[in-house]
């Protein structure tokens, strides 16, 4: 079972993510916990403070370091000694979020995210206490609570038995290295809008091999970059020029 802590000073944004369609299904089938907790409450002060003024002055409050390292050191008490927490900060400066990382994480056992607002981090934390320092896209948020979010939804729907086979993974855009080939449902005929004859003529061979052009063309004509990555079949190859002559 994978434990997954969030240290944040807003716990309560978690509350409807975390209870909701598979994320809860998942914790439900005991494929994961959650446990989004408040580091104000590990601040050594009488005043409860998480953060302070930046050392050579300068706008805005840094994230002291005491709360934070002295809630991982609890949320790492129970683990068992082989068990090797990722401790992963949220931040725009972060290597940036993608399909691989998602799955490099979701066989790990423990996670716990730590999550800024407003401030920076005193780079501390970053220096000794981090395993990962993740970005979710080159933008600014006001904290890491949704980055939080974004990965954890993408990590939890990776663990073994949390999605059925219909919603099966392997087929993921960026897992196969491909995006996904278009997908209709009925009406075949919806207001005059039709759907491909071949996808209603019953022949397998064709509906496969249509997939997987399609998929191609999709890659090609929305993500060219992800082409870079992957070794191209005479087949695929031989579509590429075709959809290179189409755009001439
Ligand atoms: N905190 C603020 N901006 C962020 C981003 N882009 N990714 C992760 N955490 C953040």
């Amino acid at each position: 079972m994978m434990k997954i802590d969030v240290l944040t000073l807003f716990p309560e944004m978690f509350t409807g993510v975390f209870s909701q369609s598979i994320l809860k299904k998942a914790a439900d089938a005991g494929a994961v916990t959650y446990n989004p907790i408040n580091f104000r409450q590990f601040s050594d002060n009488k005043h409860q403070t998480v953060d302070d003024y930046p050392y050579g002055g300068g706008a805005g409050m840094v994230l002291k370091p005491q709360p934070i390292f002295d809630a991982v050191k609890e949320l790492t008490k129970a683990d068992q000694q082989q068990v090797k927490p990722r401790v992963i900060l949220l931040c725009p400066q972060g290597k940036r979020f993608d399909q691989q990382k998602a799955e490099e994480l979701a066989k790990e056992e423990h996670l716990i995210f730590i999550c800024g607002h407003y401030e920076g981090y005193d780079e501390r934390i970053r220096e000794h206490l981090i395993t990962d320092e993740i970005s979710i896209g080159d933008y600014v948020l006001t904290g890491g609570e949704l980055g939080a979010m974004v990965i954890i939804d993408s990590v939890v729907r990776l663990l073994p038995g949390v999605l059925g086979n219909e919603e099966s993974h392997q087929q993921d855009s960026f897992s196969t290295g491909y995006l996904e080939h278009p997908h209709y449902t009925r009406p075949a005929d919806f207001r005059g809008m039709k759907v491909p004859d071949v996808l209603v003529s019953g022949n397998h061979r064709l509906i496969e091999e249509w997939r997987r052009k399609e998929s191609l063309r999709r890659t090609y004509l929305r993500r060219p970059d992800l082409l870079e990555k992957v070794e191209l079949t005479v087949e695929q190859q031989k579509w590429l020029d075709e959809f290179k002559k189409q755009q001439e």
